[in-house]
């Protein structure tokens, strides 16, 4: 049989895309931590000279590294001397108050000593907690989170569900499950200092953080624990599961524990992936081999990172498996929004 010469172009060239990807992303990096998108934002058409005299940085190194954004059309250059940061790129790139930011998430380098334990996870099934995927994994999920958590929660999400703003205005209990670091918490006391916010989280290095946001704060109080554990008070009037649900081993018995704990009346805001059953629904998203990657080395892994963990992952918590899992727990009433987020569904769910 002969080799298709086109077909063997076609997979070298998408193997070396993602090495590409790859080295783009440590220039990426390299430009957030030294500040460069911020400085080329708004400065017009500018050369390496220009940039090492406003930065003192090396003016050699800064020329290849601007060659390079040019090349991954990043930066807009006709000739490779000169260089611009377009305004929309700079939305992505530069202004960390828009949701559409996404340099953030390069900030974080994965250590590449978790890829050994990614490899274990293959021969013992047992995948890694969040914890165990690398110093900073904590600030990395923050930084892929935050820009829509806080352009939609508080301003969008919130008042979508029926009768929350009234009830948060009053001053009730709020609890977030899989907390992480806080933010969501953060956002909400912000708005509603009325209420009292308590988190749970399983990642003791997320917990050190969102305890350390909080310090000091009387209406916080962040507990290192799973969602299965979360007390069956009766008396939550918001509960909040914020992309969380499918990193979790065992999300049928958190849901079990939010329904013993929310208050008769009370609302559960579930915040998760926008997902298909089918791969072909799938298909859509123009990212999936990113999401179906991040399952592997961090959402499925946290989610069979115990013997008996179901293992459901990036892309496992549709709205089909999220409604019968509800159901089964004792909810009876489902609702689903959609808002201008590109990657999330947002449900409301009530007793
Ligand atoms: C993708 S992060 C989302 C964090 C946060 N809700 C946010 O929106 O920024 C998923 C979080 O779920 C936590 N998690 C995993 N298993 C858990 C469990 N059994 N109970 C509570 N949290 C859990 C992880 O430690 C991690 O902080």
């Amino acid at each position: 049989m002969g080799i298709d010469g086109d077909l063997l172009k076609r997979y070298t060239m998408a193997t070396w895309g993602y090495k590409q990807g790859e080295m783009v992303s440590l220039m990426i990096h390299l430009g957030v931590r030294l500040g460069l998108y911020q400085v080329l934002d708004g400065a017009g058409p500018v050369t390496s000279g220009d940039l090492a005299a406003t930065t003192g940085l090396h003016e050699r190194w800064l020329r290849e590294w601007l060659r390079a954004q040019g090349a991954a059309e990043l930066l807009v250059t006709e000739d490779g001397e000169t260089f611009e940061l377009e305004r929309e790129a700079a939305m992505v790139l530069a202004r960390e108050d828009t949701p559409t930011y996404a340099a953030g998430v390069f900030s974080h380098l994965r250590d590449p000593r978790v890829a050994d334990g990614l490899a274990e996870a293959f021969q013992t099934g047992l995948g890694l907690t969040y914890d165990g995927q690398g110093e900073g994994s904590e600030q990395h999920v923050e930084a892929m989170l935050a820009p829509m958590a806080r352009a939609l929660l508080v301003p969008s999400v919130i008042p979508a569900l029926d009768g929350v703003v009234d009830r948060l205005s009053a001053g009730v209990k709020v609890v977030d499950v899989g907390c992480g670091t806080g933010l969501a918490i953060e956002l909400l006391a912000a708005a509603w200092p009325n209420c009292t916010f308590e988190g749970y989280d399983v990642s003791e290095r997320a917990v050190l953080v969102a305890r350390d946001r909080f310090d000091g704060v009387d209406n916080v109080a962040v507990h290192l624990a799973g969602g299965e554990d979360v007390p069956p008070t009766a008396d939550v009037d918001l509960m909040m599961t914020l992309d969380c649900l499918h990193d979790m081993p065992r999300p049928d018995l958190a849901m079990g524990a939010i329904r013993q704990a929310i208050a008769p009346d009370g609302t559960w805001l579930v915040k998760e992936i926008k997902s298909s059953p089918d791969w072909s629904g799938n298909l859509k998203n123009p990212m999936l081999a990113m999401m179906y990657s991040t399952s592997v080395a961090s959402c499925m892994s946290s989610a069979m990172s115990s013997a008996d963990g179901l293992g459901l992952g990036t892309l496992g918590m549709n709205p089909a498996v999220l409604e019968s899992m509800v159901t089964e727990a004792g909810f009876t009433r489902f609702a689903m929004h959609d808002f201008d987020d590109p990657t999330n569904l947002y449900y409301e769910v009530r007793p």
